[in-house]
């Protein structure tokens, strides 16, 4: 089960994903968690990444390839992966498909999340991340039990840099530019599915499920 999740920031990838991933035996990889590990670490990659980061900028292509390219070839990957926020641009799925042809494999599905640009910023406003296992939270939307307190590990609870007004505005725009022709490509190539990404958080699970499960319309 070699999966993709798309959509513009704050659409839902993580959230869906931490789910998806608890009933299929495959690791979830997120790019941006890659990047935002390496920062706090203080790594060569983390410092380099950060340039871009912080802006709401995307990463340059090669950079970010060469993360995927290892992180496939874990053994962890053997069953499948799911990656989100990966491939972001013609370029990235072109390598993509590269790496995947060299291991003599291909994608099973691109789940495109759709949420209208209006709703992204309260998603991306109110979400807070576990510091220690990396759970999603929103303070409206799927709040924790105990304010700032992660449900599953209690783990302190903390907004991202990015998650600002202005970062937002950058990054979407970078989604729009740079991500969104990536629709078309995965289109032409019959991989595509979209779903209405603004359902509630269950609903969209079930959704995804279902595509999975091959049952979907
Ligand atoms: P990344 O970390 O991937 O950020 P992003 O794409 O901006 O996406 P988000 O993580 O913000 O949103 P999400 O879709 O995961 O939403 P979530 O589930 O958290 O990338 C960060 C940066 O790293 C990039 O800006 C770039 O610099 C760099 N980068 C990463 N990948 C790269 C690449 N491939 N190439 C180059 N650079 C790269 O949900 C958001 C909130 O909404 C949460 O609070 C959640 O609880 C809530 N929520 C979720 N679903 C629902 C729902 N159905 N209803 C109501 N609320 C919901
Ligand atoms: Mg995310
Ligand atoms: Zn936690």
């Amino acid at each position: 089960m070699n999966i993709v999740f798309m959509g513009p920031p704050g659409a839902g990838k993580g959230t869906q994903a931490e789910r998806i991933v608890e009933n299929y035996r495959i690791p979830h990889i997120s790019t941006g968690d890659a990047f935002r590990a390496a920062m706090k670490q203080g790594t060569a990659l983390g410092l380099e990444a950060k340039r871009y980061v912080d802006q709401g900028l995307l990463v340059p292509d090669e950079i970010t390839n060469g993360i995927v390219r290892e992180r496939l070839q874990e053994k962890d990957c053997e069953n499948g992966f799911l990656l989100d926020g990966f491939p972001r641009t013609i370029s990235q799925a072109e390598a993509l498909d590269g790496m995947l042809t060299a291991m003599g494999r291909e994608i099973d599905h691109v789940i495109d999340l759709h949420v209208d640009r209006d709703k992204l910023l309260a998603r991306i406003t109110g979400r807070r991340i576990c510091r220690s296992c990396g759970a999603t939270y929103h303070i409206l939307f799927n709040p924790p039990a105990k304010e700032g307190v992660c449900d599953k590990c209690g783990g302190e609870l903390y907004q991202r840099a990015d998650d600002t007004v202005e970062k937002v505005g950058t990054r979407l725009d970078e989604y729009i530019n740079k991500t969104a022709p990536l629709l078309d490509y995965y289109q032409a190539k019959g991989k595509l599915r979209k779903l209405n990404g603004e359902q509630d958080i269950n609903a969209v699970t079930e959704e995804i499920h279902s595509i999975l499960r091959g049952q979907a319309e």
